[in-house]
C-alpha cells in the first residue's frame, strides 16, 4: 500500500495540519518582503487541503495537487464543508502538465523530501518552472540532511497523538549508506466496532543545499532567499532542521 492512504485520516485530524495554519499565517509577510501579489496559487503536494483552503478563503484562486487519493478525498470534503472553492487534482508532482501558469507555487511540510532521487527533484522543479508565470515565485520548505539524520533520530520512538480515540506512534530510523530517513507510523483509532490499526512506512531524503540550488538554476528558477527561519526570515544555520527557499522564474 502506498503512503498517505490509511494514515490520511489520522493526518487530517492530528497535529500535522498545524504547519499549514502556520504557513498560511506567515505567507503574507514573505509575499510582502518579495513584493508579490499572487492571484493564482498552485499548492503542490497539498495533502488534505488545509493550506489550499485557507488561501482560498483569503481570496486567492487555488489549485491543489497531490498523488494520494485519500488525502484528496479529505481535502474535497473539507472544502465542501467550508463552502470554499479549490480545484484539487490527482497528479504526481514530478510530471506536471498544466496548460496554464500560476502566480505562485508552494510546496510545504517535507513533501519534496518524499522525492528520493535527485532527478525526481530536478523534474519537479522543471515542471514548476513551466507552470509558473514569469516573475512568479516558488516557495517551498525541505527537511535538511541534519534534520533527518540527527533531529528526527533523537528518540527511537515517540507518541505523536494520544486522545481517548486515537493513538499514534512514530519510530524513526536512518540508513546512512543510502542516506534515507524512515518513519514507521503506527496508528490506532477507535470507532463503534472497537480499535483498528494502520501501519505505514514513510521514507524521506535530505539533499545538500548546493544540489537544491543547482536544480533550481537548471530549471531557470532564480534563488532569491534560502531561510532557516520563516518567521524571522533569517538564514539557515548548520543545525537547521528545515529550510525554506524563495525562488523566482525569470523570462
Ligand atoms: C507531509 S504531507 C504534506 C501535506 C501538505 N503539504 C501539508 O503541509 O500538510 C506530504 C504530502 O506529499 C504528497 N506527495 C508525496 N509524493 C508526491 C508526489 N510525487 N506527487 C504528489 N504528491 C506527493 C503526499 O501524498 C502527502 O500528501
Amino acid at each position: 500500500m502506498s503512503v498517505y492512504e490509511g494514515f490520511a485520516f489520522f493526518y487530517s485530524i492530528g497535529t500535522y495540519t498545524q504547519y499549514s495554519h502556520r504557513m498560511a499565517e506567515l505567507l503574507p509577510q514573505i509575499l510582502e518582503k518579495y513584493q508579490a501579489k499572487p492571484k493564482t496559487i498552485l499548492d503542490l503536494a497539498c495533502g488534505e487541503g488545509t493550506f489550499a483552503i485557507l488561501m482560498s478563503q483569503k481570496g486567492h484562486q487555488v489549485t491543489g495537487v497531490d498523488n494520494s487519493e485519500s488525502m484528496l478525498r479529505i481535502a474535497s470534503e473539507r472544502a465542501e464543508r467550508e463552502q470554499t472553492q479549490v480545484e484539487f487534482l490527482n497528479a504526481d508532482m514530478r510530471s506536471l502538465t498544466f496548460d496554464r501558469q500560476f502566480d505562485l507555487i508552494t510546496c510545504w511540510f517535507d513533501s519534496l523530501n518524499y522525492l528520493l532521487e535527485l532527478p525526481d527533484l530536478e523534474q519537479t522543479f522543471q515542471g514548476v518552472s513551466k507552470s509558473l508565470k514569469n516573475d512568479g515565485l516558488f516557495i517551498f520548505d525541505i527537511n535538511t540532511i541534519y534534520g533527518l539524520a540527527v533531529n528526527w533520530q533523537r528518540h527511537p520512538a515517540y507518541v505523536e497523538q494520544d486522545t481517548p480515540d486515537i493513538f499514534v506512534v512514530h519510530q524513526p530510523s536512518y540508513d546512512y549508506e543510502r542516506n534515507l530517513a524512515t518513519m514507521r507510523i503506527t496508528g490506532f483509532m477507535r470507532d463503534q466496532e472497537g480499535w483498528f490499526r494502520i501501519d505505514e512506512v514513510h521514507t524521506e531524503r535530505g539533499y545538500p543545499l548546493e544540489d537544491i540550488q543547482t536544480a533550481l538554476k537548471k530549471a531557470n528558477l532564480v534563488e532569491i532567499a534560502c531561510l532557516g527561519s520563516v518567521a524571522e526570515l533569517g538564514p539557515p544555520t548548520p543545525d537547521s532542521s528545515r529550510v525554506w527557499f524563495v525562488a523566482q522564474k525569470k523570462a
